[in-house]
């Protein structure tokens, strides 16, 4: 049986009829701006003198000389519904979601309970259309309860009505290799994506910090790159050998570049994403003992930071993936060994990757639309996201201000999402989301 996507999904109740004109923008920041007419969640018309037809209610999106990339597309958030919707849910995550610029988010099934079901997977995506902002694809755990003894039903997932296109148990790793492996083969049969949280739990054992100088000065228990390393390098033969497709979550170290680099050379299907707070912060944030900079994987040192800037730039590392982890204060503002592990990041993320990447020339728009866009959408096969800005594609958009006044200064009390953990307090960022239309329809707009 096919798991192909329609698209919406089944049940899709997001309103795609309308017209809106979005003037003065600049497709991938190049060339002269242009308006973009969107009829019916199709971009209908694109060019300098485009207007919109005198006989229809339109809603018009001022440009204002933004950059107009196609809605971005996050493969790892964790919107915390069902279960904790104390810190977040799937409405709360949808606005940070539509306010960072996403028309797509893949949201993680480490939920109470866990996301190992057709029913909990239909009920995520119901929710998220029915809120509208953006649209929330549920990621099916590969074991039940995240308990890594007995698979879920992939099969199951991908046929319901959520059509679940990636599985994973992220938060935890799927250490025992035979089931591992027999996922592997299962999701082979299927064509989904098995995402890996590279970690063997045994070398991280109260580990809440990198190992490092860093964590050895500050008395902090160290994670080694090795936990991470071993499980990728594992996870790359079975791939190899059994044939999924395997994605690689949140690579930290410049070890696991090397590996993917290898692994890509031999032709096996593996591919990568890197985090924001892994492409800008480094260990040397913990001096502060804030719990706030602490996340699984860790921030790791430079030298590891710069290794994942060269292989996101050369594409060894395909895309950006924010792992948005929304934690209350009590779990925050705490010692940093009680800390929760997770950031904040959708709201955050675009301006994060101009600053570390186009600011200083090593990148331009186009390779931000392939990293936070394009490749995400091709990973995990969804139709309809990650599209050129053309006419007759989806008008999946994202308007990017990159004027003198974008400039703007982190406040986690005015993020959307419902806790305020984000690693950027107080930081300032000189590009920002001016807004976000989901098959034609602004979902936010500054
Ligand atoms: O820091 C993290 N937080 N890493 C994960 O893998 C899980 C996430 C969470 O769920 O809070």
């Amino acid at each position: 049986m096919s798991t192909e996507l329609a698209y919406p999904p089944t049940g899709a109740t997001a309103d795609a009829t309308g017209t809106t004109l979005v003037t003065g923008v600049r497709p991938y920041g190049e060339g002269e701006p242009v308006n973009v007419l969107a009829v019916d969640g199709v971009i209908a018309a694109i060019g300098a003198d485009v207007d919109a037809p005198a006989d229809a209610e339109v809603t018009v999106v001022e440009g204002d000389g933004a950059v107009l990339l196609p809605g971005l597309v996050d493969m790892h958030v964790h919107l915390r519904e069902p279960g904790r919707e104390d810190t977040e849910t799937i409405a709360t995550g949808s606005e940070a979601a539509a306010r960072g610029g996403f028309t797509a988010v893949f949201t993680m099934a480490n939920t109470l309970p866990t996301t190992d079901q057709p029913i909990i997977a239909e009920a995520v995506w119901a929710k998220g259309q029915t809120t509208g902002l953006c649209d929330v694809h549920p990621v099916g755990s590969i074991s039940k309860g995240l308990a890594g003894e007995t698979l879920t039903e992939f099969g199951m997932m991908a046929r319901s009505d959520a059509r679940v296109r990636m599985f994973s148990d992220d938060g935890v790793c799927v250490t025992d290799s035979l089931l591992m492996r027999r996922a592997v083969e299962y999701a082979a049969g299927l064509d989904v994506l098995l995402a890996q949280h590279a970690e063997d739990h045994r070398l991280t054992e109260g580990a809440v910090a990198h190992e490092g100088p860093t964590a050895a000065r500050l008395g902090l228990r160290g994670w080694p790159r090795v936990a991470e390393e071993s499980i990728v390098a594992r996870d790359i033969m079975l791939a190899r050998d059994y044939g999924a497709r395997i994605h690689v979550c949140h690579a930290s170290t410049a070890g696991t570049v090397e590996l993917i680099r290898w692994a890509k050379e031999q032709g096996v299907a593996v591919t990568a994403e890197a985090t924001p707070h892994h492409l800008w912060l480094t260990d040397a944030k913990l001096e502060t003992f804030d719990g706030n900079y602490r996340v699984n994987p860790p921030l790791r040192e430079d030298s590891d930071m710069m290794v994942l800037r060269d292989a996101l730039l050369d594409g060894t590392i395909d895309c950006v993936a924010t792992d948005h982890a929304p934690h209350g204060a009590e779990d925050k503002c705490v010692e940093f060994d009680h800390a929760k592990p997770g950031m904040l990041g959708l709201e955050t993320s675009l301006a994060v990757v101009a600053e570390a990447f186009v600011r200083p020339g090593l990148a331009d728009w186009r390779w931000v639309a392939k990293v936070m866009s394009e490749r995400p959408a091709e990973i995990t096969k969804l139709p309809g996201q990650g599209r050129p800005i053309a006419v007759g594609e989806p008008a999946n958009l994202t308007l990017v201000d990159v004027s003198e006044d974008a400039t703007w200064t982190v406040h986690g009390e005015e993020l959307a999402s419902k806790t305020e953990n984000t690693p950027y307090e107080g930081e300032s960022f000189s590009t920002r989301v001016a807004a976000t239309l989901l098959r034609g329809r602004p979902t936010f707009t500054r």
